[in-house]
């Protein structure tokens, strides 16, 4: 062999090599190398092809990245038509769905019809053709009939195989799907827009039809866009499969990607249950989906089924209750938070979303708010999805008033008149009056209260405002003094409200130091740090005598929450505040730490990441602790352990990187359990 056989041989293995390390990474999440490693390989193959550029095959890695500048995109017509789905809204008219197929296949009504179910995914539409296992084309959707071939950006899809897994490809092999853009990755994109001064997107739908129909391909190589296949256009050289399950199963062995709820269900009552099923985690997907579609599985009841005008009567598609709609904002307030930070929020003409009715949602600060320029009056897009709160994603411009004014930030503290700063650089704007700020205040109070806080029952926003508002109290410690008869004095208070309340007040002064320092509200300590604070100064004259650089020692603290620690404990005020909680009978205990002497964890530097199904994070790390391992909040060089939930990220790659023994949660728990 001469030497450019062999390096040809070499480099065609190299290739095949990513091909499967790609396949693994975005299509089966399971990463087989370091990222160092993988790039070395890529590297050589580049560097082998500087020497030989006749010896590029279409599926290099090379090949997927510049395409180059396009002036336009070549309109081609689908040999087979794409076409829509028909909707059901709700259960009533699902059955009337599984009734037509019933009648029209002439069967018994009773008869159980195998259906396949898959998310719908909120993204766009896309036609894929392999022309002997290599990808030649790929077709937007468009008008169902011409789409445009958006090939180099499609390329750039790493999850996207440029050459199909199968030594026999067929000649043809269209394979039609849903290219869409992951939630997380439209939260990194948006916020790299916003660094950039560049456009935000509205959601992720809107970001994925954007990047797919760059003319820079080099701009959709930096877009975090995914795919699911869903089904077929033209077959040629290949025995079609003889149902969708079939075909779905097939798909994914020659790697490509499909939805991994698929599942295949008898009758219309599983298809019920699936609906239900899937709504309930739908917040939880890390992509957008705006229902679930369901299928007749066999291609031949299909072929019997056949079309109504432009959509299948085979299929139907079973929305969810729409995430996003629009509505008037009537006004603009500002709302004061604990920290004094200033916050607008829109005030709306009720509207239902996701299922429940919006009245306000928020326009996040002050930057946010004139990026996106909502005005009193506009129409705007308000989105909620799941426990997040509701936002308002973008005016419509065409129903904006001509005489709309653009809106400013108040120069004072709406609340207490105060001066509100806005550091450079800084998005938020805040009240510097401290707890002398009656907003602020309320706050402080209702943090401190809170279940992970003080815990105290009973008293809730309203109360505790009415208290505040009648100067029945003015600090936490002033809620240690009140009496049941001031309490029965407030609205929504009865006699044996108040007595439970003064109970759990009572109840409250048995704590410990972790909790009440989290109570206190210190800027940026959240209750896994408290805990922390609260386990390396054991009370509060070891941390009033702390200095910043001690702080920073340990590990999670860093310049800013040292500073923010120091200066709380040199407050007058703040140290007068925990006097009197002390004197009035608060007494916190710090948790005695019984640590496993014989533990696997012992000493060992540990992060947990990711999401953990049996036990919270958050339950993680407190059993580490117990079993005396030093929880840590990010990877480094000195961690000795990561245990990794699913969807772990960044910390799971650096892990790797670093080589740091890496635990999954099954492992960790049986580990946990050995002492
Ligand atoms: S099947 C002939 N399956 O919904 C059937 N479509 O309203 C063609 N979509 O244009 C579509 N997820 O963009 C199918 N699992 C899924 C889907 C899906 C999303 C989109 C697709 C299509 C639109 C139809």
């Amino acid at each position: 062999m001469t030497t450019k056989e062999t390096t040809h041989k070499h480099y065609l293995s190299l290739i095949a090599k990513i091909d499967e390390y790609d396949h693994q990474y975005y299509v089966l999440d399971n990463p087989l190398i370091p990222d160092s490693d993988y790039d070395a390989i890529v590297r050589k193959i580049l560097e082998i092809e500087k020497l030989y550029p006749d010896i590029i095959p279409p599926n290099s890695p090379s090949q997927r990245v510049g395409g180059g500048l396009l002036s336009h995109f070549d309109s081609i017509a689908h040999n087979i038509p794409m076409l829509s789905l028909d909707n059901v809204f709700d259960d009533n008219e699902l059955s009337n769905f599984n009734l037509r197929v019933i009648e029209r296949l002439k069967l018994n009504e009773n008869s159980d019809i195998e259906y396949t179910c898959e998310p719908k995914l909120d993204g766009l539409a896309i036609s894929l053709r392999y022309e002997n296992g290599l990808l030649a084309q790929a077709l937007t959707r468009g008008d169902g009939e011409i789409g445009e071939n958006v090939l180099n950006n499609v390329k750039t899809i790493r999850s996207i195989p440029l050459k199909i897994k199968e030594d026999n490809p067929p000649r043809t092999l269209e394979i039609r799907g849903e290219v869409f853009m992951p939630k997380k990755g439209f939260d990194w994109l948006n916020e790299k827009q916003i660094n950039q001064g560049e456009k935000t997107f509205a959601n992720p739908r809107n970001a994925a039809a954007g990047s797919l129909r760059q003319l820079n391909s080099t701009i959709t190589a930096t877009r975090p866009l995914a795919f699911y296949a869903y089904g077929l256009g033209v077959v040629e050289g290949i025995e079609p499969p003889r149902s969708y399950e079939k075909m779905i199963t097939c798909l994914t062995k020659q790697g490509i990607p499909t939805c991994p709820l698929f599942k295949v269900v008898n009758g219309v009552n599983e298809l019920k249950k699936y609906y239900k099923d899937i709504l309930s985690i739908r917040d939880n997907l890390d992509y957008d989906i705006d229902g679930v579609v369901y299928k007749v599985n066999d291609y031949k009841l299909q072929h019997q089924l056949g079309f109504i005008s432009r959509a299948p009567r085979w299929a139907i598609a079973h929305k969810f209750p729409a995430q996003e709609k629009s509505t008037i904002v009537e006004n603009i307030t500002i709302q004061v938070g604990r920290t004094g930070a200033l916050t607008p929020v829109a005030r709306l003409l009720p509207v239902k979303v996701g299922g429940v009715i919006v009245t306000n949602a928020t326009l996040h600060n002050a930057d946010e708010l004139k990026r996106k320029d909502i005005r009193i009056g506009d129409t705007v897009i308000i989105r909620r999805a799941g426990d997040v709160i509701p936002e308002v994603i973008n005016f419509i411009p065409e129903y904006r008033q001509k005489k709309s004014q653009p809106f400013t930030m108040p120069e004072t503290c709406p609340i207490c008149n105060s001066e509100v700063i806005k550091p450079k650089g800084e998005a938020i704007t805040r009240c510097i009056a401290g707890l002398f700020c009656q907003a602020q205040r309320k706050q402080a109070i209702i943090h401190f209260v809170s279940r992970k806080a003080m815990d105290i029952d009973g008293l809730g926003t309203k109360i505790i405002e009415q208290l505040v508002d009648t100067k029945l109290i003015e600090t936490p410690a002033d809620l240690y003094q009140l009496s049941k008869d001031q309490l029965v004095n407030l609205d929504r208070m009865g006699v044996k409200s108040a007595e439970n309340a003064i109970l759990a007040i009572e109840n409250s002064k048995k704590t410990t130091f972790a909790k009440l320092l989290f109570a206190l509200g210190i800027r940026e300590v959240g209750e896994i740090m408290a805990q922390t604070l609260a386990e390396y100064y054991k009370d509060f004259d070891a941390l009033y005598s702390t200095a910043e650089e001690e702080l920073e020692r340990i590990d999670g603290i860093g310049p800013v929450m040292a500073a923010y620690i120091v200066k709380f404990f040199s407050e007058p005020h703040n140290l007068s505040v925990i006097n009197t909680l002390l004197e009035r009978g608060v007494s916190p205990k710090n948790k005695i730490t019984v640590i496993q002497p014989n533990s696997y964890f012992l000493d060992k530097k540990t992060v947990v990441t990711g999401s953990l199904s049996i036990m919270t994070r958050d339950e993680a790390k407190a059993q580490l602790k117990q079993l005396g391992a030093k929880v840590q909040s990010s990877v480094s060089s000195k961690t000795d352990i990561l245990i990794a939930g699913k969807k772990s990220g960044s910390k799971l790659k650096k892990a790797q990187e670093l080589g740091i023994k890496i635990l999954n949660e099954g492992e960790f728990i049986s580990l946990a359990e050995l002492v």
